[in-house]
C-alpha cells in the first residue's frame, strides 16, 4: 500500500483498542510517519487522557493547537471547551462561559447520555470540514468506551427528533459512516483477550454504527527469532565456554521466548480467521516504555509495514 494513499484515504483516522495495547504510542508514531511524507498532521487527544504530549517531550496539551514536531500539530479536546466555542460561534459566548462556571454543562451531559461525546465528535467533524490538516489522528478512549463514544450520534438521533442536537448528531454520523472522511484503526496486542475484544469492537463499530475499518495494528509482536534450543551445542560452535549457571539460564530464557513467540503466532492465526482485515505489525521494543527518542524508528517501522501491506 502506498503510505501517502493510506494516510489520505480518509481525513480522520480514529485509533481505538483495548486499554494499554499501545493506541497513544501508535497514534504518535503514525503522526510522525505521515509528517515525514510531507503531510500536515493534527493529533487529537480526547479529554486529556494518555501520554501523547509525553511522547513529544511535553507535559500536557491544550484545547488550542500547538506544534509538536515538524508537520505535527496537536490539541486536546474537552466537551466543555467545545461547547463554549460552539455557543460563541452562534452568538452566545458570555452565556456559555457562565454555563461552564455554574456546572450546567455537567448537569446537561449527565441528564442526556452522549451529550459530551457528541460535543467532542462535533468538534472533530468541524476540524475535518474546515480542512484543519491533511491527516487528523484521534487517540480514542479504550474500546468499551470507544464504542459508546462512537455510538452516541445514533443514540441522540433516536432521542432528539429535531433542533441543533439532532443536526449535530446527523452530521457527525455522516462523517463517521463516510469511508472517504473517516476510518477506524483498531489496535491490539497478539494476545487472547485483546484479540477477543478487538473482534467484538470491530463488529460493533462496523455493523451497528457503519464505520469503515482500516488495517488492524498489531503491536508488541516478538521477532520470530528463536534462541537456540540446544545452548550447549550453539556455545560449542561459537567457541564459547559456558559455566553451568549461565547455560541453564540461557536454556530457560530460550524456552520461555519460544513459548511466547509460538503463543503470539497462534493468536495471529486466530485473528486472521476471525477478522478479514489487513494487518500491520509493530515489534515489541526491549524497553519498559517508549519515549520521544523511540518515535522516529517507530514511524519508519510503520511506514515499512504500510508499504508491505
Ligand atoms: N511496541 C512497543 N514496545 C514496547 N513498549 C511499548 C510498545 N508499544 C507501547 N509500549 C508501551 O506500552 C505502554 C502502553 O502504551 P500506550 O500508552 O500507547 O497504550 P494505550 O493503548 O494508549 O493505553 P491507554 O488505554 O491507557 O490509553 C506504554 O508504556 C508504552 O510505552
Ligand atoms: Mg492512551
Amino acid at each position: 500500500m502506498d503510505p501517502s494513499a493510506f494516510f489520505t484515504s480518509s481525513a480522520v483516522h480514529i485509533v481505538a483498542g483495548k486499554g494499554g495495547v499501545g493506541k497513544t504510542t501508535l497514534t504518535a508514531g503514525l503522526g510522525l510517519a505521515a509528517a515525514s511524507l510531507g503531510l500536515d498532521v493534527l493529533l487529537v487527544e480526547i479529554e486529556g487522557r494518555g501520554g501523547l504530549p509525553g511522547l513529544f517531550g511535553r507535559n500536557r496539551l491544550h484545547y488550542r493547537e500547538e506544534t509538536l514536531a515538524q508537520g505535527v500539530r496537536a490539541r486536546s479536546l474537552s466537551a466543555e471547551e467545545a461547547l463554549v466555542e460552539y455557543l460563541a460561534d452562534h452568538g452566545f459566548g458570555p452565556l456559555a462561559r457562565r454555563m461552564i462556571d455554574t456546572g450546567l454543562v455537567e448537569v446537561v451531559s449527565r441528564g442526556a447520555p452522549g451529550m459530551k461525546d457528541i460535543l467532542l465528535l462535533g468538534k472533530i467533524k468541524q476540524l475535518e470540514r474546515a480542512g484543519a490538516a491533511d491527516v487528523i489522528l484521534v487517540d480514542a478512549p479504550a474500546s468499551g468506551h470507544a464504542v459508546t463514544f462512537l455510538r452516541s450520534p445514533r443514540g441522540l438521533l433516536d432521542a432528539v427528533a429535531s433542533g441543533p442536537i439532532n443536526s449535530q448528531a446527523r452530521e457527525v454520523l455522516e462523517l463517521l459512516t463516510d469511508a472517504a472522511r473517516c476510518q477506524v484503526l483498531l489496535v491490539t496486542t497478539a494476545e487472547e483477550t485483546p484479540i477477543n475484544e478487538l473482534v467484538e469492537t470491530a463488529f460493533s463499530l462496523e455493523d451497528e454504527i457503519g464505520l469503515h475499518l482500516g488495517p488492524v495494528l498489531v503491536n508488541g509482536v516478538l521477532p520470530d527469532r528463536h534462541l537456540p534450543a540446544d545452548v550447549r551445542r550453539a556455545a560449542k560452535r561459537a567457541g564459547v565456554v559456558l559455566d553451568v549457571g549461565v547455560r541453564r539460564a540461557l536454556e530457560t530464557a530460550s524456552a520461555y521466548v519460544r513459548r511466547r513467540v509460538d503463543a503470539q503466532q497462534s493468536q495471529l492465526s486466530r485473528l486472521d480467521e476471525l477478522l478479514p482485515l489487513t494487518r500491520l505489525t509493530v515489534a515489541q521494543r526491549p524497553t519498559a516504555g517508549l519515549a520521544h527518542a523511540h518515535l522516529p524508528a517507530l514511524a519508519d517501522e510503520l511506514l515499512a509495514a504500510i508499504r508491505a501491506a
